[in-house]
């Protein structure tokens, strides 16, 4: 029988409780042991874990956050810290380990895995920035709250005719930005892959305004520069009545889409398989609407495409 230890680490995402339920379920079918590690690696090091069972994940598929806690660990960056993380997971008999994050996360799992200890990684996180997977789990949810603002601001910014920036995250990616300011019908969109110019924001303004639009949304991925400082510089040249919203963390929760939820159990089964196959040091991905797993040093040394054909599009239907 083999004991299996999860952790839920970085940022969270929506969508992480339903890979934890995946795991500890398809586990316990198959006959393995689980133990749920609270607050990621830092959690590991501190020995702030406890096994798991089947009512331990009921209730939490619809519940946005992650029921084992998160953080990010500048500890487990350290030798040190990761030795006594092996001691941990060697104490309580885990053979192998499944953790759920975004590229910090994987490092992780990838140094364990150079230790010696077999790690498996789940893509879990907002900002659908890992090159090797097509989608991240809570990607799709963030995706529909930022629509779900950006209808609610349309509403008054076209009462008051102004221009209104959204500011969402993504840290260095704009994939947030472009595909939900797509599926929003954003008027502009800044990413941090393409290069933009200030004049060409301002006259785009003017275009829509003299064709009649009643209001101009802009949406900004964080990765960029600071929202605020975009308007300044807009009303500068403008005149525009301009006003910014920061979504911040409200980005981060709520329950996940049926998307999520479901690409999450999908991977959550796969890293269970994996483990029961006999191998570790991979990360599971989804591509072509195919579940798929690849080495985690190949997934981490990939580079993302940004989808440019996605983002002219975009520009072309905002006219
Ligand atoms: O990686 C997820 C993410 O939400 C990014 O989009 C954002 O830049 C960052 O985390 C915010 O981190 P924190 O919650 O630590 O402020």
């Amino acid at each position: 029988m083999k004991t299996i230890g999860i952790l839920t680490s970085g940022g969270d995402a929506p969508g992480m409780n339903a890979a934890i339920r995946a795991v500890v379920r398809s586990a316990i079918y198959y006959g393995c042991k689980v133990y749920g590690i609270n607050r990621g690696y830092k959690g590991l090091i501190e020995e702030d874990l406890e096994e798991m069972n089947l009512s331990s994940v009921g209730d939490i598929i619809h519940r946005g956050g992650t029921i084992l806690k998160s953080s990010r660990c500048e500890e487990f960056k350290t030798e040190e810290g990761r030795k006594v993380a092996v001691k941990v997971l060697k104490k309580y008999g885990i053979d192998c380990l499944v953790v759920i994050g975004g590229d910090g996360s994987f490092n992780g799992a990838l140094k364990l895995t150079e230790l010696g200890f077999p790690a498996i990684g789940l893509p879990g996180t907002i900002d659908n920035d890992l090159a090797y997977t097509d989608y991240t789990i809570g990607f799709d949810t963030t995706i529909n709250t930022i629509i779900d603002a950006i209808g609610k601001i349309r509403d008054t910014s076209s009462s008051h005719e102004r221009v209104n920036i959204i500011e969402v995250m993504g840290r260095h990616c704009g994939d947030l930005a472009l595909y939900a300011g797509l599926a929003g019908g954003a008027e502009t969109i800044i990413v941090p892959e393409i290069n933009y110019n200030v004049d060409d924001v301002c006259n785009k303004l003017d275009t829509t305004k003299k064709r009649g639009k009643r209001h101009s949304i802009i949406i900004l991925a964080e990765g960029v520069g600071n929202a605020q400082d975009l308007g300044k510089e807009i009303v500068a040249r403008t005149n525009a009545d301009l006003r910014v919203t920061i979504l911040g963390h409200v980005q981060r929760g709520g329950s996940p889409t049926a998307f999520d939820r479901i690409l999450a159990s999908k991977m959550g089964v796969r890293a269970v398989e994996l483990l029961l196959d006999g191998k570790a040091g991979r990360v599971v991905g989804t591509r072509a609407n195919e579940i798929i797993d690849m080495d985690i040093t190949e997934a981490l040394s990939m580079t993302r495409d940004f989808d440019k054909e996605t983002y002219e599009m975009a520009k072309i239907l905002s006219i």
